[in-house]
Parts: C-alpha cells; structure tokens; sequence
C-alpha cells in the first residue's frame, strides 16, 4: 500500500498549489486520472482578479462580488478573498508564471476588463492565463523531491475510517491504477482538488475530465455539500458543429466585443445597464431568451471594430483556434452559445478549507467556500483557488504532528464486480441521455415540472449505472458516469428545494428571490449507514 503524508487529488492551480505548500513539511502524492497537465485551469482563458489599479480598491472588488453572487456571498469570505488578491499574485509571479506586462509604469500586469467588474483588474497571459500558471506550477511541483505524480490513476472512492476519538476520519482514498486493479493509497491529509462538473450538461466550456469525481466522492463519504443549483453558464462559447467546448473569454466583451443577434441588432442594452458587461447570469439568460423568441441558434459576438493587430495580440489563442474554424476574428463576427461552465456549489469548507468530514480539505472549484454565493464574478475563482491552497494546506501542515499515521493496512475496496464489462454501449448511452436531459430540464430556465421529470429520469439511469458497476470491472468512463450521475442528482434535489429564482438558478414557477425563505444556502449530505 502506498502511504504519504498528503494526498492530493487534482493537478489543477489548486492541487498543484496545495501541493507545493504541503511539501514543505511532509511527502506528498498527486493523483490525477488523465496526465499531469490535463486539468480545468489549462482552460481558463480570462485571468485572475486583483486589485492593482491605482484607480481600483478593495472595496469596489468586494462590493462587485456580493452584487453578483445575489444576497448568498460570505461577507468575511469575500473580503478575506479579495484582500489576498495582490499577494497571491506576486507568489504566482515569483514561481515563474509570466503574466502579461503593462505599459503603464504605474500598474505592473496589464489588466483585463470582464462582466460584473466595476474597474479594469483581471491579471492574465493574453488569453492563454491558465496554461501559464500550470506550466509553472507543475515544472515546480515537477522539480519538488518530497512530491510524487500518479498519472493515469483514478480516485475511486475515499477510505474513511474511525479516528482516535471514534469519529469517522478520511485516511486516503482508493484509486484505480493503471493496471486496471483498485489500490489503497494511506495519507494523514487528503486534499480534494478535482475540479468542477460541466460535463454533466451537454454543452460545456469544460474539457472531459470535469465529472465532478470529488463531489460525488465526497458526498457518499458523507462530507456536507451546497448550492448544488447553481451551474454557472458561459454566455460565449463557439458555435460550429466541429468545436468541442471551445470558450470564447470574457475579456473579448471586456476589450468592447459586441453581442449581437445574427441580424446584427445589439441587444444587451435592452436587459442591463452594463450591457454586455452585465454579470453572467443576466448575459446568458438574456441570450437564452433571445434564441428562443427569434429561433436562431446562436448569437454573434462582434469585436470586428478593434484594429486587427490588437486584436491577434490580445487574443492570439482565440484568433488562432477560430481561424481553424474559418472564422476570422478581426472580420467575422463570431458565432456563440451558452454553455455550462463553472459550479459555484460543491463539497462546503470552513475558511481553513476544511470539509465536515475530518482529514479532509477541498479547494478550488470542487470546494463551496461561499465566495460565489448564487452566481460567481469573473475571474474570481483561480483567486480563490489560490487563497483556498494556501490557507488548506497551511492548516493541513499545522495539524499534522497531531495527526495519526494512517494504518498500515486500509480496507480493500469492495462494492464492485470483477468481470470485465461487455457492454460499452450502456456506459455510452446513459452518459448522452444524462447530458441532454439536465440541458434540457435543468438549464438556464428551469420550471419544476423540468425539473421533477430529470429526477424521474435519472432515478432510472441511476439503478442501471450503479447494477453496471455492481457487477463488473470498473473502467474510468463507468467511473465517470457512476459521479455524473451522482452530481446530478445532487444538484437536482438542490434545485427542487430552491423554490425561488436567484443568481444562476431560475425558475419560470418562482420568478422572485425571496429572501425571507432562501437568503441561505442548499446544504445536503448524506447520512452513512
Ligand atoms: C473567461 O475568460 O471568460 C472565463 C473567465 C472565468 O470564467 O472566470
């Protein structure tokens, strides 16, 4: 059995993060179920918010979150937050990443403008910010000796077992390695770095991975989980039949890119005073809306008035992908659609990043911090990701002399069948019907009607993926979908009891907030046998 004295689960800006504290003070394995560098973050196109501006303050960064995460915010969250903004910035910028230089003598990056944002503040590496920062991170998690990589290894499920005061304690978690067997891995911390969930919707910004593996994980260990109602959607992902959860960042919006509707009427003054900066829920409600009076299928997002050279400069990765695609940004307004994009919900923490279950922490998009609220401002979120590692992994190294090593031998994993599976098909069916049904019942606008009729679908596509996996070997794709359908169902329960509209979650039934009722969060767990 492999023993560490941290695991962490996710390669992502937040594991790697984690990762790169906790190895000051002990050993420490990263398992990821892809390759190192395959994670959420090598995505992000935007960047990271933090106030920089001479012009900017702590106060207008704090005052844009709490308007956009409708009523739900952590206050102490949100400040803490945002406060540490320009720090974790400079530390990003001394473990290599390089970020994008400003001409202003004043202001050390240039900085981006995107939705919700009063003031220009988002730090970034033209569009391509997230492969920048885990390329950095990774060559210094790479060149770390106390850090350990598991690549291709799977996290089944976490190993809890009773602590020393008899409460039950996460001591590692089980792993499907390589060789297609399942094998404990022991540790006296485990971190929960796995990202987000978008690819429980049909359409999304996210790339395969994003199955929610630590929410589900985390939830059937029976840690707390909330606000599992609020999927956040892109508003402007590429529209063409060939590209596959290609986003088109907000910072197009931010540099003066239009929306238009495909008879190139701009629209987006008629829902907002900020227009096109509006915070994302409002833009991509209001382009939901507009598909469905005028039929069309996408919209069109115009930056076609900058001068080119600017334009390639900015965007260089936009430009060059939708070239591929034969769509020239600097003269063709460029075809978009909404797309699922980022959980604000996910497995609760306190401000130390720790989970209602001991030895666990989460950070990152897989965590519920409170930051969001109902409806994540952008660009915030690798902020927190960062915030969230350091104050995780520093309390993680502050518990450690306390903490028991994890027993010689852990429990072998049990619950699965042996024989190797004969039906790929049902693995890949149940997927596509999971995927377009929570498009189509619990998406941008929801009803209950919607909504009970997911619940009754997926209650049967439950029992045959959790028969598949009762009987046979398990794979990653049933693995994936066995946590699909698991986050599913969890943020449908979420949505049924909301019975209101805010931020992300909109329901034709209940139009209104009400804040007399719901000004809280939607906490679940499971209780274990
Ligand atoms: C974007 O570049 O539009 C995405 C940024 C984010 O989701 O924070």
């Amino acid at each position: 059995m492999e023993r560490f004295d941290f695991l962490v689960l996710g390669s992502g800006i937040a594991g790697l993060s984690f990762a790169l504290d906790a190895a000051r003070a002990g050993t420490v394995a990263i398992i990821t179920k892809k390759r190192d560098s395959e994670s959420n973050t090598n995505y992000a196109q935007g960047g990271i918010a933090a106030v920089l501006a001479p012009g900017d303050s702590f106060e207008a960064h704090v005052r844009d979150t709490l308007t956009a995460g409708g009523g739900l915010c952590r206050p102490e969250v949100v400040e803490r937050v945002v406060r540490l903004g320009p720090d974790q910035i400079r530390v990003l910028a001394r473990r290599g990443v390089a970020f994008t230089p400003s001409d202003d003598p004043a202001v050390p990056f240039d900085l981006g403008r995107e939705g919700g944002h009063s003031r220009r503040r988002i730090v970034h590496a033209r569009d391509m910010t997230g492969r920048a920062v885990e390329q950095a991170l990774l060559d210094r998690a790479r060149e770390n000796p106390n850090i350990r990589f598991f690549e291709n290894h799977f996290a089944v499920d976490l190993v809890v077992t009773a602590g020393q005061d008899g409460r039950a304690r996460c001591a590692g978690v089980h792993v499907l390695g390589p060789d297609g067997a399942i094998h404990p891995f022991g540790a006296r911390s485990t971190c929960l770095a796995t990202g987000g969930a978008g690819k429980v919707y049909l359409y999304t910004s996210n790339p395969d991975i994003a199955s929610g593996d630590g929410i589900a994980m985390a939830y059937r260990a029976g840690a707390e989980v909330a606000n599992m109602e609020f999927m956040q959607f892109h508003p402007t992902c590429l529209y063409h039949p060939f590209a596959k959860n290609f986003l088109i960042s907000e910072a197009v919006r931010g540099e003066g890119g239009v929306l238009r509707l495909r008879s190139g009427e701009p629209f987006m003054d008629r829902y907002h005073p900020m227009g096109c900066l509006a915070p994302r829920d409002v833009v991509a409600r209001a382009i939901d809306t507009e598909l469905k009076r005028t039929g069309d299928d996408h919209v069109l997002l115009d930056i076609t008035h900058r001068a080119p050279a600017f334009v390639r400069d900015r965007f260089p990765g936009i430009w060059k992908t939708c070239l591929e695609y034969g769509i020239d940004i600097t003269r063709d307004p460029i075809p978009v659609v909404p797309a699922a994009h980022y959980l604000c919900g996910g497995v609760r923490v306190d401000l130390a990043g720790r989970t209602t279950l001991p030895g666990l922490h989460a950070v990152g998009e897989v965590a519920c911090t409170g930051l969001h609220g109902a409806n994540r401002l952008a660009s915030n979120s690798l902020l927190e990701a960062l915030v969230y590692a350091e104050a995780a992994a520093r309390d993680a190294v502050d518990a450690l002399p306390g903490t028991p090593r994890p027993p010689d031998r852990l429990p072998e994993f049990s619950g699965t069948g042996t024989r190797p599976g004969d039906d790929d098909v049902v693995v890949s069916q149940n997927w596509d019907e999971l995927r377009r049904f929570m498009w189509n019942y619990v998406g941008i606008v929801r009803t209950d009607r919607r909504l009970a009729r997911a619940r009754r679908r997926l209650e049967l596509l439950r029992e045959e993926i959790l028969d598949h996996f009762r009987r046979y070997r398990p794979t990653p794709d049933l693995l994936e979908l066995r946590n699909l359908g698991q986050v599913a169902d969890l943020m449908i329960r979420c949505a049924l009891a909301r019975k209101e509209s805010r931020g992300l979650h909109y329901n034709l039934d209940h139009p209104e907030a009400d804040d007399d009722r719901w000004k809280r969060d939607t906490t679940i767990r499971r209780v274990r046998a």
